[in-house]
């Protein structure tokens, strides 16, 4: 049978890439340890609006097949008690992430309207000025539009650099040129059959050709917001574009180097930065962003620093002798947030196998819901002699870890 436990850390593999649930207020040991390695810092925190998000994921097979039934859950709270507050919070971030920087690394900061003047100022002091490289216009369709005024329409990213040393590839990130506004220019066609468009300064013709790439200045019209159907969805608040990220990170990381992002969220930087072959360090204060942030990226090589917790459930699993087989029936769970016409297998959203060893979960195999594979596994063939540890995370991002006792070990505790 199965006794829940509650563990700290989950290992996967070498464990190298890092993600915990820890609060920049009391900066656990774990992030300082990385001071001075890293090449990038992304910080999306929350922008002061004032509101409580909630997160919606789905659940069950049918529900990640086709994006419902899903469930509701808290997110994250984006209240401050006041703009003092806030900045103390926003101080603290920013801080932190200079110290974490390699010579060479970058720093982006991206806030909104309400706090972009504030958090520009704190950069300049905590940077310095003269480390100021830019401030990028992400610039956006969606949302309502106020008659009131100008409808607001962007986010503000700031950008600076640790040092005079700093790396930056602007190559890295080439735009099609068709894509380019060019409608003042004259258009045509070479004795190659190379198309351009051409226009006459001073005499001379400047020619840009369309097969040639362009490269983004700092105001960006070409990305979105991710629209409700979007497949990169994960049902976390304020999620950002994968795109973003990848066109912040690609000038200013090589493969190898690491990125960090203390909001990570739902974990988009973190993504990004495994999708470049960089390594990663995330961390967020909502335990539920850790477990969306773990169903976007590979369980190979990662080390999740975050506490299981109190919260009790029955876990639908044993070994079958029988069969040899171990099953896996789900949890037995009810009251919010899970609806009532969720059993007990559709409730769980990703299972591991794995052994308990004092704090850590040593993960070897996970088997975790997305869009592209619904359906979990409920059975496994294992051997009597090494039933495993079970760690299970339910739709509402609860993670919930369980050691096998045999029998005899049962007998000889009570
Ligand atoms: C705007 S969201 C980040 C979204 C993310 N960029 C994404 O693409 O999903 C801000 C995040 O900051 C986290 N957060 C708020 N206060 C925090 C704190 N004191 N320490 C660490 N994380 C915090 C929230 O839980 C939330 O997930």
């Amino acid at each position: 049978m199965y006794e829940q436990v509650r563990i700290q850390r989950t290992v996967y593999g070498r464990g190298e890439n890092v993600l915990i649930c820890g609060n920049i207020r009391k900066l656990p040991p774990e992030v300082r340890a990385f001071n001075g390695q890293i090449q990038c810092v992304y910080l999306d925190p929350p922008f002061m609006t004032g509101d409580a998000f909630a997160r919606k994921r789905p659940y069950g097979e049918k529900g990640w097949r086709r994006g419902s039934p899903s469930l509701t859950a808290p997110g994250y709270v984006d209240r401050f008690d006041d703009e003092k507050a806030y900045l103390r919070f926003l101080r603290r971030m920013i801080t932190v992430s200079r110290e974490l920087l390699k010579p060479e690394g970058v720093f982006y900061l991206h806030l909104d309207w309400r706090m972009s003047a504030q958090g520009r100022i704190l950069c300049d002091r905590i940077f310095g000025k003269d480390r100021f490289l830019n401030e990028i216009i992400w610039s956006y369709e969606s949302g309502g539009r106020s008659k009131k005024c100008f409808p607001r329409k962007h986010e503000t990213i700031l950008m600076y650099a640790r040092s005079e040393k700093y790396r930056f590839d602007l190559t890295q990130v080439p735009l099609p040129r068709s894509q380019h506004r060019k409608n003042h220019m004259a258009r045509g066609v070479d004795e190659n059959g190379r198309s351009y468009s051409s226009i006459v300064t001073g005499g001379k013709e400047y020619r840009y050709y369309d097969d040639e790439p362009v490269y983004p200045g700092d105001v960006w019209t070409d990305i979105g917001f991710l629209q409700q159907k979007d497949p990169e969805r994960t049902g976390y608040p304020t999620q950002k574009p994968m795109k973003l990220l990848e066109r912040l990170l690609k000038p200013v990381v090589l493969p190898g180097d690491r990125v960090a992002d203390l909001c990570c969220g739902s974990g988009t930087t973190l993504a990004a930065a495994e999708n470049l072959g960089c390594s990663y360090l995330g961390m967020d204060s909502c335990p539920e962003a850790v477990s969306v942030c773990q169903g976007r990226l590979k369980a190979e090589n990662l080390t999740v620093i975050c506490d299981t917790g109190t919260e009790a459930a029955e876990l639908l699993a044993g070994y079958d002798p029988e069969a040899g087989r171990l099953r896996m029936n789900g949890l037995a769970v009810r009251g919010k947030p899970y609806p009532e016409e969720a059993g007990p297998r559709e409730i769980v959203e990703a299972w591991e196998t794995g052994k308990i060893d004092g704090k850590d979960f040593v993960s070897d195999r996970r088997y975790q819901r997305s869009f592209q594979f619904p359906a979990l596994i409920d059975s496994l063939q294992v051997d009597p002699a090494k039933i495993p540890d079970l760690l299970v995370t339910d739709a509402a991002g609860i993670r919930r870890c369980y050691r096998w006792m045999p029998e005899t070990e049962k007998d000889e505790n009570s």
